[in-house]
């Protein structure tokens, strides 16, 4: 792993770990997402009522948007236990039909990642979720024999940043598919005052709505954001974060007026400074910056995208007149046909 996966691991696991306080258990305290919210609500409740299980269940959106939060809501909604697992740690086919046996009626298995599966794992799912059993070849060579063991009727949350990475035969045996989108100003708003009321640090609605610009529409974001700023405001100031605290703070952090990071202005400079504006293929693109095209894609580019400061064209992507204004420079006239 390069130093730079392994920084971003450890934030991984620091977020995952504070976080853990700061996530809502039911759908009543679960802020924004109301469409998806409202059908998982109908969803959740028809299945009760008929005391089956829910339908399987895909989550897909770019990361610290909630899917794993979803996750959890949703099983104590449902009034029964989750089994966390993620696509790369299933080593063996085994090990995915071990937890497959041992889930109880109408448990919850959540597979992070589950676009990361080995195809051989994959596999064992179809029968499972579809008709509850799975296939398990005994032996081997002629004498090998397949057995059916029967599962009991479970709900399979499946989360990942894109279906587009899914198999169609896995996507297709999700009942009910959501995509998690960007949070909007006013939730991402209510999300840091409920934060910091857990955390119990006072906090003036300016002060909680400076952090939220700067959240890029991300919970996880805003998180993180509100404990740096509250480390501010308890060692710089009496505590409390006031506007002042929260702007110095953020100064401090580097954290800019859109939430952009290094890799955010880096991205955009590179198309504007190495490509001329673009359009540049993604590939081409990840190549210059030495960062993965996954994490371009998945991370970078939806937000870049949903602000306007970069467009994905047919020929590559694109800075917009929004993005040379961010960095104080003239937009250039490109050819409308060459897009
Ligand atoms: N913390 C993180 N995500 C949240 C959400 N969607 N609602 C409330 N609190 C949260």
């Amino acid at each position: 792993m390069s130093d730079d996966r392994l920084v971003k691991a450890a934030r991984d696991v620091e977020d995952v770990q504070y976080e853990a306080g700061l996530r809502p258990r039911t759908l009543n305290e679960y802020i924004g997402q109301d469409r998806i919210r409202e059908n998982l609500h109908v969803s959740i409740e028809a299945a009760k009522q008929r005391g089956e299980a829910l339908d399987h269940v895909l989550l897909y959106g770019p990361p610290g948007l909630g899917k794993t939060t979803l996750a959890t809501v949703i099983a104590n909604e449902l009034g029964v236990a989750i089994r966390p697992t993620a696509g790369p740690v299933i080593e063996k086919p085994g090990d995915l039909a071990a937890m497959l046996t041992n889930l109880q009626a109408r448990e919850v298995l959540f597979i992070d990642e589950i676009h990361r599966m080995a195809p051989a794992i994959e596999e064992i799912l179809y029968p499972a979720m579809e008709d509850y059993e799975l296939d398990i070849v005994i032996g081997q060579g002629p004498s090998a024999r397949s057995v059916k063991v029967p599962v009991q009727r479970f709900t399979l949350i499946g989360a990942t940043t894109r279906t587009g990475l899914l198999t169609s035969p896995l996507r297709a045996r999700f009942g009910i598919v959501h995509r998690l989108d960007f949070y909007n100003e006013h939730d991402i708003l209510e999300i840091v005052i409920r934060s910091a009321r857990i955390l119990g640090v006072a906090i003036e609605i300016e002060a909680a709505r400076e952090i939220a610009r700067r959240s890029r529409g991300t919970p996880r974001v805003a998180n993180r954001l509100l404990r740096r700023v509250r480390d501010y405001a308890q060692v710089r100031a009496d505590g409390r974060i006031t506007l002042d605290v929260a702007a110095r703070a953020l100064e401090l952090l580097e954290v800019d007026g859109h939430g952009f990071d290094e890799v955010d202005r880096r991205l955009l400079r590179t198309i504007i400074d190495k490509f001329n504006g673009g359009p540049v293929g993604v590939a081409s693109l990840a190549a210059a910056l030495s960062e993965e095209r996954d994490a371009l894609e998945d991370i970078y580019e939806p937000f870049l995208i949903q602000i306007g400061f970069l467009d994905r064209t047919p020929r590559g992507r694109v800075a917009t007149a929004k993005a040379y204004e961010y960095f104080g420079l003239p937009p250039v006239e490109r050819d409308p046909r060459l897009w």
